[in-house]
């Protein structure tokens, strides 16, 4: 299959791959988009069943990081790297050095963080080989971990969609079920348990769950129930797709909001949840929180004030967008996608597949 003809080839400006056969790298880096800044976005380190797979993920996941940094209003352009997993044992430190000296070839056109399966360990060994990695522990203007700062945004917008939809000016007594319980998820719970919110959770992790019980007065639920709970707010801080053709009809939540990338399996969701009156708040636009934090580091100076700055203009920004999928009958992915394209490409439209 050419990559022009992929069904998430989105006009990026670069598709990038790496290969080091003694090492076991394979890596594709995706540039969306540098129209707005260096494209900034974490690398996902994944046991990927094939090369497809990991290419699919860095298309679309380096769209959305565009998508993501345009609604943060930051000065960066969207990109992801992706690192696959190797099968056999590898030596972690080489992999991550080999990878390092890769992201140093785009010159900076494509900035990392930690994703998934990744730490800032791991980004400091990245850092030995390229001045282009954020989310370290260490340094002048370091961020380090950004998952608190990504609960603290997803609390929050959760703020903002409750006022919207319950009309209520806090989340005491608010019900919530919490999908997911690792670096964000757990955060998130403190969060929402130290604001009086009552809370349901689940993860694979059966440890996760007990911490969580013990800590926030939790309810246990089984992983293939938890979005069908009878709570007020549904929030995906696991893996994507939480949203799909099943969990759908058995939703009963009226907000869904959370820290996952990717909740809807397709984005028609977004209608049938609207349909449903569901407010659905845009993953890319509640979980950017993170790249806030990291966004700070990159621009040199760490500075506390200005992220949060940042996490009160994700609230107005939902808030916007909450309203107008309100007034325009339309679903809030949908113009959470617009304001986005909008911001990224104004009213050219040379770029990319269909921004309209
Ligand atoms: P994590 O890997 O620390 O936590 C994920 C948790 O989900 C783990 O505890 C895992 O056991 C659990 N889990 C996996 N499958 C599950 C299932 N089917 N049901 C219930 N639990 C399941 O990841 P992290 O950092 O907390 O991120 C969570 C999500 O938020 C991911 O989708 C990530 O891409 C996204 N995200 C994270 C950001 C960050 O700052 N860490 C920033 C923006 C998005």
């Amino acid at each position: 299959m050419s990559i022009f003809e992929h069904a998430d080839f989105d006009g990026h400006e670069g598709v990038h791959f790496f290969e080091d056969k003694q090492i076991g790298l394979k890596a594709v880096i995706a540039v969306h988009s540098t129209r707005r800044g260096p494209s900034a976005g974490g690398t996902r380190f994944w046991s990927y069943a094939s090369s497809a797979d990991a290419l699919t993920d860095a298309l679309r996941l380096s769209k959305a990081m565009s998508y993501k940094n345009a609604m943060a209003d930051l000065p960066l352009g969207g990109g992801k790297g992706v690192v696959m997993k190797p099968g056999g044992n590898f030596d972690r430190t080489d992999l991550f050095k080999a990878y390092g000296a890769r992201i140093n070839l785009l010159s900076g056109s494509y900035i990392t963080a930690e994703d998934v399966g990744m730490t800032p360990d791991d980004m400091k060994i990245i850092r030995s080989e390229t001045p282009y990695a954020a989310g370290l522990d260490e340094g002048p203007a370091a961020s380090g971990d950004p998952s608190p700062v990504t609960a603290d945004g997803v609390f929050r917008g959760l703020q903002v969609a409750v006022s919207h939809k319950l009309n209520r000016s806090s989340l005491k007594d608010v019900k919530v079920a919490v999908q997911g319980l690792g670096h964000v998820g757990y955060n998130l719970c403190k969060l929402l348990h130290a604001a009086g919110a009552q809370l349901w959770v689940a993860d694979i992790n059966a440890d996760r769950v007990t911490q969580a019980v013990n800590a926030f007065n939790a309810n246990a639920v089984s992983t293939d129930r938890i979005h069908a709970c009878a709570v007020d707010i549904f929030s995906p801080c696991a893996l994507g797709g939480a949203i799909n053709a099943s969990t759908l009809p058995e939703i009963k939540a009226s907000i869904i909001g959370g820290a996952a990338n990717n909740q809807l399996k397709s984005p028609e969701l977004g209608e049938a949840l609207q349909s449903r009156g569901i407010l659905y708040c845009p993953d890319y636009v509640i979980n950017a929180g993170g790249i806030i934090n990291i966004a700070a580091e990159v621009s040199g100076t760490y500075e506390k004030d200005w992220v949060k700055t940042k996490l009160t203009g994700l609230q107005s920004t939902l808030k916007t967008i909450f309203e107008r999928a309100q007034n325009e009958g339309v679903a809030t992915n949908i113009i959470a996608d617009k304001m986005a394209q909008d911001r990224i490409f104004g009213s050219d439209l040379s770029f990319g597949e269909n921004h309209t």
